[in-house]
């Protein structure tokens, strides 16, 4: 079953490329930081963090170990919680006039996406911020070959993007997030201290572990790579490649860890075996997608973080208007697999008996509808609001939901089942509450 989900396509690829940073796993690795961030050959090291964590005992554990190893420290704090290109802005000018042989990055995802693009605009300025970004948003400028060595030490479990050469931006004059993806972008380690899970609130643990369930279930799903066009030029193999052996490993192990501990880890803070194993499966999650892309549940994600208005978010001290990244993904979920099913329905039915859906007398055409089951009674259980109702919309913002959504070009294609502008409005207006 699996492998005929590869069989060769007329002129479609027939490699793909895989790659991971080095990975140190395990409570208390943290205090490795300092011999880690030697051995990459640094001796002044620029350390991104947010202003909360700062505070915290995970940055002075760190800040501890890179004094302990010799090292010169620089921290840079001002990252929001949605990195956005005023902050970049920000964090690459602190890159640029300081001297650095290498940074540290201690906080979520958008502190890692932070730390991996002041690099590139901090070392390689260029006029438009938006040069570096694919066409037809920007103007797809190539990126230097190599960027200063990074050690990402993720506090959250659930972006990746301590395994991933993504990163995620707002740009503020348009509204919503793109990414910018390139291998240059990737952090050479990560040291991933799942005790740093300890202290996040049910609602971020939910958030997140939704993040890394859509990550493992859009990979696991999206469309076989060798069903995108082969590139003549091995180095414009894009990210976004589509499944593959890899991707598959990766994000069935991570949908097995997410079935079973998603519950658990957001409704006991005190299970650490829990949080221990949402930690590992959110950066395996991270090594599958960074390697195929995701689908639809991240592209309709966009439109919702674009157009929200006046919602706010337990367990967040942020502003409304905020509808947390892994929500804005997890409400429009059941809707997309729903009607992703139709187009592989043996992939769905083996992902919803990963997520520890109830398969009983089931075939693989009602799998669209046993997974989307499965995601409604995870959400119920760890308090993820009711669809799209649940964060402030009405069937009336539908239109504009999916225009915004539509210019996630790459991710979209990257569906199994080929999506046009009327599919987003039709998913939208299913997933208005379950
Ligand atoms: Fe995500």
């Amino acid at each position: 079953m699996g492998c005929q989900y590869f069989d060769p396509c007329d002129n479609g690829a027939d490699n793909f490329t895989i790659a991971i940073p080095r990975v140190t796993f395990g409570r208390g690795c943290l205090a490795e930081a300092g011999a880690r961030a030697r051995g990459l050959g640094m001796s002044r090291v620029a350390l991104f963090t947010d202003r909360i964590l700062r505070q915290g005992p995970y940055v002075a554990s760190v800040l501890e170990s890179l004094r302990k190893a010799g090292l010169d420290v620089a921290v840079f704090d001002e990252i929001t919680i949605e990195a956005d290109d005023d902050s970049v802005q920000r964090a690459a000018a602190f890159i640029a006039g300081g001297g650095f042989d290498g940074v540290v990055s201690v906080g979520g995802g958008s502190v890692m996406d932070t730390a991996k693009a002041a690099m590139l605009y901090g070392l390689h300025p260029v006029d438009d911020f938006l040069d570096y970004f694919a066409p037809p948003l920007g103007a797809g400028k190539a990126m230097p070959a190599a960027l200063l060595p990074h050690l990402a030490c993720p506090t959250t479990s659930g972006t990746g993007s301590e395994c991933t050469s993504i990163s995620v931006l707002r740009i503020n004059h348009l509204q919503t997030k793109f990414v910018l993806a390139n291998p240059v972008l990737m952090a050479q380690q990560a040291l991933i201290d799942p005790a740093c899970c300890a202290s996040l609130p049910p609602m971020v643990v939910a958030s997140t572990g939704f993040d890394l369930l859509c990550h493992a279930l859009e990979c696991y799903t999206a469309k076989a790579y060798t069903r995108w066009a082969r590139v003549d030029d091995p180095a414009k193999r894009p990210l976004i490649q589509g499944a593959n052996p890899w991707s598959d490993l990766a994000a069935r192990k991570a949908l097995e860890i997410v079935g079973e501990y998603l519950d658990r880890g957001v409704n006991d803070a005190t299970d650490i075996e829990a949080r221990d194993q949402l930690m590992w499966g959110a950066s395996l999650a991270g090594m599958a997608f960074g390697n195929s892309g995701t689908h639809l549940g991240h592209a309709l994600s966009y439109g919702v973080t674009h157009l929200m208005q006046d919602i706010t978010t337990d367990g967040y001290a942020v502003a409304s208007p905020f509808v947390p990244h892994g929500i804005s993904v997890a409400v429009s979920a059941p809707a997309i697999f729903r009607y992703t099913a139709a187009a592989a329905p043996e992939r769905h039915f083996e992902a919803a008996g990963y997520l520890q859906a109830d398969l009983r007398g089931a075939a693989a055409e009602d799998s669209g509808e046993a997974l989307a089951q499965r995601l409604i009674e995870l959400m119920r259980k760890t308090g993820v609001p009711n669809g799209l109702t649940g964060v402030g919309f009405a069937p009336a913002d539908v239109p504009a939901l999916a225009a915004s959504s539509a210019r996630q070009v790459r991710a979209i294609a990257n569906s199994p089942r080929e999506t046009n502008l009327v599919d987003i409005e039709n998913i939208y207006s299913a997933a208005m509450q379950y």
